[in-house]
């Protein structure tokens, strides 16, 4: 079983769309048997809220539906999963001063890492922009999303 979550800031926008872009892959692939996803936020401020409305509307329009609900990360999360997944540098550096002693230190990482097309390093906040900024958060989750996959398989 591999135990993966992605962490963005607030749990409403990138990581929602990291957990249903990987979790459509895993599902047309199918492996869902062989795999636990989720997400949540650095902050907890959305928590309890659907993802927001203009990434479901973006995301469903490529086939994917976003079903999380906000939850703010919690330290069980480092020894529930054996990936933390962080959207940008600012969620990386938050979960790495969570893990205060350096234990879980090989679980975290930059969603990035895995890209194969996107030259992006992260995975920039939409939140604050237009329509474009979603499509790009979903492109790179896109390519994030079939590297990630294709290195834990070992293909
Ligand atoms: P996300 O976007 O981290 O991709 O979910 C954000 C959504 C809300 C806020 C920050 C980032 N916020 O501060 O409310």
């Amino acid at each position: 079983m591999h135990k993966i979550l992605f962490v963005c800031l607030g749990n409403i926008c990138r990581s929602p769309a990291a957990e249903g872009v990987f979790s459509h892959l895993v599902e047309s692939e199918g492996l869902s048997d062989q795999f636990e996803i989720d997400s949540c936020g650095i902050i907890g401020f959305h928590a309890g809220e659907k993802a927001d409305i203009r990434m479901r509307d973006h995301a469903s329009k490529r086939g994917v539906n976003l079903k999380s609900i906000s939850r703010q990360f919690e330290q069980e999360d480092f020894e529930n999963f054996d990936l933390i997944i962080a959207m940008d540098g600012r969620n990386f550096k938050d979960l790495r001063e969570l893990d205060q002693p350096g234990k879980y230190t090989e679980k975290i990482k930059m969603f990035c890492e895995y890209c194969t097309i996107r030259e992006e390093t992260e995975v920039p906040d939409p939140y604050y922009g237009g329509a474009e900024g979603f499509e790009q958060v979903l492109d790179i989750v896109e390519d994030a999303s079939r590297g990630l996959l294709k290195s834990l398989l070992n293909v």
